[in-house]
């Protein structure tokens, strides 16, 4: 089917147990789809779940419920041994290179390891695939031979990127590329990242806390707030009209260009509440400028609001004219 998503994640969650039989709950009921060649990008504060999103979809952490499927296959039960298959279809890029980079295997060998695993080349077909990959992304063949400490960080993540795109995945995870990253290197990543998307039609989950980073890169929009996504929808849209009471303060406190459209004030009161035992509620019922006692009998679920949009709030739903 031509507009089948190619990643799907319905309902997923994360809890991870904690001292004195409590349970923190990272992610609770996330639901995404990107299309092949689209980049979903997935922002929210520090602590919002986002990173533990992406190590459930690529089983670097087991789920503890819901699923993930990718172009129609679902991963969420495969036995381990069967995860190499699908690798070949979903790789990550971290924030911090390091963590992808062992430090004793030199440039050539990070780029080897992964053509060993997933693909039977000869010598020569595996020389000429590492020295590809190098080029692609905009370092040279006498890189080959340095070990990580003897790169710039910009370096080690064009390693990563590398290694990511090894071997011709369809979806690339994406966790924060740019943040550990000088100033003046992010743009030539970001750069690189949407070159590397056209050429070889890359789906990316870009994962970020960096709004003008999703004005730049992203077609879609979920935002993530305590474990779940509070609103989605197109770029443009999203950024130009935010309806999620999260969302607009967001945008609010945040310096991203304004695409010409009114922009109110809105202003949460108080702390993040803590994702420890929380009740069933709306995450944000604490904070919220709009709270009505109702906020507090359950959480929201993301409605469709039409235009590709969807927003879990009741309150601003009512308000918004049909
Ligand atoms: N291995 C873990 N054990 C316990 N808590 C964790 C673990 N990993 C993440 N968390 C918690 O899950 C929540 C979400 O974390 P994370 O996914 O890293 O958020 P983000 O990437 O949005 O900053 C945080 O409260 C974090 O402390
Ligand atoms: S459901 Fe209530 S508390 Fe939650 S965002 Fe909407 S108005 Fe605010
Ligand atoms: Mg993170």
């Amino acid at each position: 089917m031509l507009d089948q998503p190619l990643l799907q994640v319905r309902g997923l969650k994360k809890t991870f147990p904690i001292d004195g039989g409590r349970r923190l709950v990272a992610v609770d009921g996330v639901d995404l789809e990107i299309k092949a060649g689209e980049t979903l990008a997935l922002v929210g504060e520090s602590g919002s779940g986002k990173s533990t999103v992406a190590r459930c979809i690529v089983r670097l952490v087991e789920p503890t419920g819901g699923d993930v499927v990718i172009g129609g296959d679902s991963i969420l039960g495969l036995q381990p041994s069967r995860l190499v298959g699908v690798y070949r279809r979903i790789q990550m890029v971290f924030q911090d290179p390091n963590a992808s980079l062992n430090p004793r295997m030199s440039v050539r060998q990070v780029l080897e390891e992964p053509l060993h695993l997933h693909l039977y080349l000869l010598r020569s077909e595996r020389d000429a695939r590492v020295r590809e990959l190098i080029e692609m992304v905009g370092l040279t063949p006498a890189h080959l031979d340095r070990y990580p400490h003897e790169l710039s960080g910009g370096q080690r993540q064009r390693v990563g990127i590398a290694r990511a795109i090894a071997v011709s995945p369809e979806i690339v995870i994406l966790d924060e590329p740019t943040s550990s990253l000088d100033v003046s290197i992010r743009g030539q990543i970001l750069d690189l990242l949407l070159e590397l998307q056209e050429r070889l039609h890359l789906a990316y989950l870009f994962i970020t806390h960096d709004l003008q980073v999703v004005q730049h890169v992203a077609h879609r929009v979920a935002v993530m707030y305590l474990g779940g996504i509070v609103e989605t929808g197109p770029t443009k849209e999203l950024f130009a009209d935010p309806r999620h009471p999260y969302t607009r303060a967001l945008l609010s406190a945040a310096p991203v260009a304004r695409w010409g459209v009114k922009r109110t004030r809105t202003r949460l009161s108080g702390e993040i509440s803590s994702a420890i035992d929380p009740p069933d509620a709306c995450r944000l019922a604490g904070r919220c400028p709009f709270a009505r006692p109702s906020c507090s009998d359950a959480r929201p679920p993301l409605t469709d609001i039409g235009g590709g949009r969807a927003v879990a709030c009741p309150v601003v739903i009512e308000r918004i004219p049909t």
